[in-house]
């Protein structure tokens, strides 16, 4: 299909239907060495959070990671009194490392992201002959969403939706009337995530961010990475899906299938890869768990040569 008529009328609840009348608050902490933005999501003081995306630091000159980032995020949970019910992964990043695992032994919660990671941990395991370390069934993991599979946070009802086309893994998050959209559209100005990884598909893409985009208008948007073009503006990580669709300079309403397909696969082929894909995806597909130590205790990662 080429032909991309304007999005219906939205049809879709704001939010899942649910009894609980608590406001969604949503708490940024955005990383300006690897531009992710890492959410805690939650009802209030005291109540129930998930964590979307969080950052382990890395140092890929010295191979040293540390864990500044997801420091702030555990003084904030502590500060409120945030239960953490759920480390959520939109997908298995490129771009940095998690800290689920440290967050998890720090704050309790389990890890989640979509079942489809069975497919990338595949496709990774070949690249890094990770052979009988990684079965690939996703048990790293302590849970794996469906699509439309509903869950909650705290009174918050929530539900993830498979969004592939950036990697076949994608999920976006609802939680109460926010929707944490993973690498599927960037803040308008700066549009749409790559397509080019194994896995990865333009049209499979636009064909997510048009469902992401039936959704009402008045729906918050958090994106998962923010890239400001120099000066314009600062870092900014929230938007509505009324403001993508008029205003996306890759995926508004006015852009076909076939346009974004062209679009998107000319602007892959000029970009490098992410500074750190190839530590980040060795650990990601682990649940951001390192590789077991060697016999001198020391963790190795691995880098394959001529292969990415
Ligand atoms: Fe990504």
């Amino acid at each position: 299909m080429s032909e991309s008529a304007p999005v219906p009328a939205s049809t879709a609840p704001a939010a899942p239907a649910t009894a609980a009348t608590a406001a969604t608050i949503v708490e940024p902490f955005f990383d300006p060495v690897t531009a992710t933005v890492t959410y805690v999501v939650h009802s209030g003081r005291g109540s129930v959070c998930a964590i979307v995306d969080p950052v382990l630091d890395y140092d890929p000159k010295s191979g040293r990671t540390s864990t500044e980032s997801a420091d702030r995020v555990i003084a904030f949970v502590r500060e409120y009194a945030l239960a953490v019910h759920w480390l959520l992964e939109t997908h298995a990043h490129a771009d940095h490392l998690s800290a689920a695992p440290y967050l998890k032994q720090q704050l309790g919660g389990k890890i989640a992201i979509g079942e489809h990671i069975r497919h990338v941990q595949g496709v990774f395991r070949a690249v890094f002959n990770l052979g009988a370390t990684l079965v690939a069934d996703g048990s790293e993991f302590d849970h794996l969403f469906k699509d439309e599979e509903r869950f909650e946070v705290g009174p918050l009802a929530a539900r993830a939706m498979h969004v592939p086309g950036h990697t076949p893994a994608d999920l976006a998050y609802q939680i109460g009337d926010a929707v944490f959209v993973g690498d599927t559209l960037f803040m308008p100005d700066v549009g749409s995530a790559r397509c080019d990884f194994p896995g990865g598909d333009a049209h499979t893409l636009y064909r997510s961010v048009r469902k992401l985009l039936e959704m009402p208008g008045e729906t918050r948007l958090f994106v998962c990475h923010d890239y400001p073009t120099a000066d314009s503006r600062g870092p900014s990580f929230e938007t509505t899906v009324s403001a993508q669709r008029r205003g996306n300079i890759h995926l508004n309403d006015g852009v076909t299938e076939e346009a974004f397909v062209q679009m998107r696969s000319a602007r892959d082929r000029t970009l490098a890869m992410p500074n750190l894909i190839l530590p980040s995806i060795q650990v990601n597909i682990r649940a951001g768990r390192m590789p077991e130590p060697e016999d001198n205790d020391v963790r190795y990662l691995k880098i394959p040569m001529n292969v990415l």
